[in-house]
């Protein structure tokens, strides 16, 4: 552990899920009662904004009354102490990560409290309601969407999101399925570069074979845990 200097942590639904935000896929899971064509795609934005508009308002809405839980502050804590770099991407487009006070923090797939203009393409904090005939406060069009990254666009900030895993001495990924790329591929660039890899998850994702180590359990109790043992080593 003592070797270890740089790390990259990726993050999905599962860390969220115990301040009582509904993952994806699974019973119960988001996409069983949506279609995800018809409100995470570039299409559906197209065919019916106000549905799609009306499914994230919702989600956005929710924010107001989840917490950050005990994973969130450990990442939190792990990037307030860590001395070397750093860099926790999520694919979460909630907000918990830096309500527990992480700062070395992407979002790859958009962030609900942030609205983009597709005319003029400027990034706008949102908290409230984003009906579809909002203007935009730089250009005045028509043309904000929730900044969410659809099925079919391309995730943020890739370039960075590479630079830092050809750069990582240990990948790791929590609460994350691994059905969605390009996420799901990072722990075979990681491992391309020589990182090593750790996998923590309820049960076994779509790419457990991938990590050198897979710890299963709820994240709250595991990524604590995990935290401590790494800044003893640290
Ligand atoms: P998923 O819903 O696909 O997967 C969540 C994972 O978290 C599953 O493997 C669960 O077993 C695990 N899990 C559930 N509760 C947990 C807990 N308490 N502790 C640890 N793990 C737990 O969510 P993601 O992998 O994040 O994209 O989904 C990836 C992307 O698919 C999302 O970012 C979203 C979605 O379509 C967009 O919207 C662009």
């Amino acid at each position: 552990m003592a070797r270890l200097r740089n790390l990259v942590i990726l993050t999905g639904a599962g860390v969220s899920a115990e301040s009582g935000i509904a993952t994806f896929r699974g019973p119960g899971g988001l996409w069983e009662g949506h279609r995800v064509e018809d409100v995470c795609t570039p299409e559906a934005l197209a065919r019916d904004p106000a549905l799609v508009h009306r499914f994230y308002d919702l989600r956005r809405a929710a924010l107001d009354t989840v917490e950050p839980n005990a994973a969130h502050h450990a990442l939190a804590r792990l990037d307030a102490a860590w001395p070397g770099d750093l860099l926790i991407v999520t694919q979460n487009v909630d907000d918990l990560h830096e309500r527990a006070g992480a700062s070395r923090l992407l979002h790859m797939h958009g962030e609900l409290r942030s609205a983009l203009c597709a005319a003029c393409g400027i990034r706008e904090g949102w908290a409230e309601a984003l009906p579809p005939e909002t203007e935009c406060p730089n250009c005045g069009m028509l043309a904000l969407r929730p900044d969410i990254v659809f099925f079919g666009e391309m995730p943020y900030q890739m370039e960075r999101i590479e630079a830092a895993l050809a750069a990582a001495d240990l990948f790791v990924s929590i609460g994350t399925s691994g059905a969605v790329y390009p996420a799901a591929g990072f722990v075979q660039t990681a491992r391309h570069y020589g990182a090593a890899t750790l996998e923590m998850n309820l049960e076994p994702s779509g790419g457990s074979h991938w990590f050198e180590e897979s710890r299963m359990g709820p994240a709250g109790a595991l990524v604590p845990a995990w935290v401590e043992e790494l800044l003893a080593g640290a």
